[in-house]
């Protein structure tokens, strides 16, 4: 064999040679090392006793996969500080340890769900995938009237999977409370690390509408612009609250309970500084804690617009001793000796009872509330235990609690 042949033969050999290391390095390198680098972090990383999934959360997450929502939700925190003021801690690896196949989505057309865990409530939930936009004026996202059987408030096994699985979302993380974070910071051995260091900063779940059923204050309002704040009602409130504050927007129907009325009450600034900032824990009220201040403050004024300014009856004084009985013996425990919602029983109740120094309702309305009660809260009608004029005298009485600029320590 010539010279040439040789060489020719031998620079195959390299080439083949080359070609198979190069093969067995990359997979070496990208599919069996990263593994083996992430099976380790998770298992120094995730709590002794992860929370697992039940059975309707795992059922949940294959209607999610079937349905397709991850074209369009994603459901990873990046290290990023936008993304951790919007949704909280960034995704740790164990966090999506049994996502075979992962659900993370590339796309964020809908906002990130890792952390919508605890953020919204059932009603809430079922209403907005029948029917986004009656929800949530410009949504684009479609509605899932296949899950159900017709209306919200009948979801079918797949709707209630789903939306058991949405709700299990950050949990685990959450749950396995302070000592998961301290263990998940130890495995990390990271305290150089910038970057890693940021998963364990901050909330962890910082979800803008979770509602928060606290009594730490929130940020004040005042001085809003009216025009603003009504052109902001008409695109984020008129859909429950209705366009004119009467509690009839195309998404009230389907909510427990519902939204409230607001042209039938008057509240302090103050206390729409709070519902504005917490929503109302146990119902469909969102936190609005994205919004600046100048827009929650414009909102405030805007709801308050909403109730004109009405003649107010005489009260006779024998209905105002009357009513102070019949709330002493009935109401006190849970809204309050004062009314300002903080009764004896108010703590173990799911929601907070009315603060009637902060809010006071039409008197029509009051007399509505005592007899139908709020259907979906601990606040029941009034009818068997009541007579007519004992609930007139006691809805007077609720009415006359209101201040309208309670003192800034004593608002809810
Ligand atoms: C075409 C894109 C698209 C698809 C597909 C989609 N969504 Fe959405 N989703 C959105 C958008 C946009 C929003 C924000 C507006 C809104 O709340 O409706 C949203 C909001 C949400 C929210 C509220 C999130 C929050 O942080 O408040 C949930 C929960 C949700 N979607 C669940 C789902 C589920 C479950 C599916 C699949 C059954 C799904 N989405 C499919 C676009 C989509
Ligand atoms: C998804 C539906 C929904 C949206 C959107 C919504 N609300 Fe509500 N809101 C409710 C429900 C339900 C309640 C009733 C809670 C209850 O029974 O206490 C409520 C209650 C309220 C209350 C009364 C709280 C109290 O303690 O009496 C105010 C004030 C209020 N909302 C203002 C607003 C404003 C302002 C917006 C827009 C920025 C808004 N809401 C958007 C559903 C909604
Ligand atoms: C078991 C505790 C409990 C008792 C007892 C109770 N309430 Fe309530 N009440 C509540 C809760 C909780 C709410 C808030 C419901 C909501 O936010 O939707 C409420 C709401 C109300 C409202 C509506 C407030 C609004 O702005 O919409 C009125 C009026 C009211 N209660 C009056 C009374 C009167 C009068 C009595 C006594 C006859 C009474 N309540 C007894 C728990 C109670």
């Amino acid at each position: 064999m010539s010279r040439a042949g040789q060489a020719l033969r031998t620079s195959y050999l390299v080439a083949c040679v080359a070609g198979v290391a190069f093969f067995v390095l990359s997979v070496a390198l990208l599919g069996v090392w990263p593994a083996r680098v992430l099976d380790a972090q998770t298992a120094a990383m995730a709590p002794e006793k992860p929370l697992e999934p039940t059975t309707s959360e795992k059922r949940g997450r294959a209607v999610y996969a079937r349905e397709g929502c991850a074209y369009c939700h994603t459901q990873q925190i990046r290290y990023l500080h936008a993304d951790m003021a919007r949704f909280g801690a960034p995704t740790l690896a164990w966090e999506t340890r049994r996502d075979t196949p992962h659900l993370w989505g590339t796309r964020r057309i809908g906002p990130d769900l890792s952390r919508v865990g605890g953020a919204r409530s059932l009603d809430w939930h079922y209403a907005h995938l029948y029917a986004p936009r009656a929800i949530v004026a410009s949504s684009v996202m479609p509605g899932y009237p296949a899950l159900f059987d017709g209306a919200p408030d009948r979801p079918r096994q797949d709707a209630r999977d789903l939306v058991a699985y949405l709700d299990s979302l950050g949990r685990a993380r959450e749950l396995a409370g302070p000592e998961g974070e301290a263990r998940a910071k130890e495995g990390c051995n990271c305290p150089d690390d910038e970057m890693q260091q940021m998963a364990f900063e901050g909330a962890l779940n910082a979800h803008p509408a979770r509602a928060i059923r606290t009594l730490e204050s929130a940020p004040s309002l005042a001085g809003g612009d009216l025009a603003r704040g009504q052109a902001l009602y008409g695109r984020h409130c008129a859909n429950c609250h209705g366009a004119t504050g009467a509690g009839d927007g195309p998404g009230a129907r389907y909510l427990v309970p519902a939204p409230a009325r607001l042209a039938e009450h008057s509240y302090t600034t103050a206390r729409l500084a709070e519902v504005l900032w917490h929503g109302v824990a146990g119902s469909a009220m969102p936190a609005w804690r994205d919004h600046s201040t100048e827009d929650r403050a414009a909102l405030a004024r805007a709801v308050q617009a909403l109730s004109a300014p009405r003649p107010e009856p005489e009260v006779p004084a024998h209905l105002v001793a009357l009513g102070r009985d019949v709330y002493a013996a009935n109401c006190a425990q849970c809204h309050g000796v004062d009314g300002d919602g903080r009764g004896s029983a108010a703590a173990k109740l799911a929601m907070a009872p009315a603060n009637f120094t902060a809010q006071r309702l039409s008197l029509t309305e009051a007399v509505r509330v005592l007899r139908e009660g709020v259907h979906g809260s601990p606040m029941a009608p009034w009818t068997t235990r009541l007579t007519d004029a004992e609930r007139l005298a006691a809805a007077h009485y609720v009415r006359s609690l209101f201040r309208a600029t309670p003192p800034a320590t004593e608002a809810r």
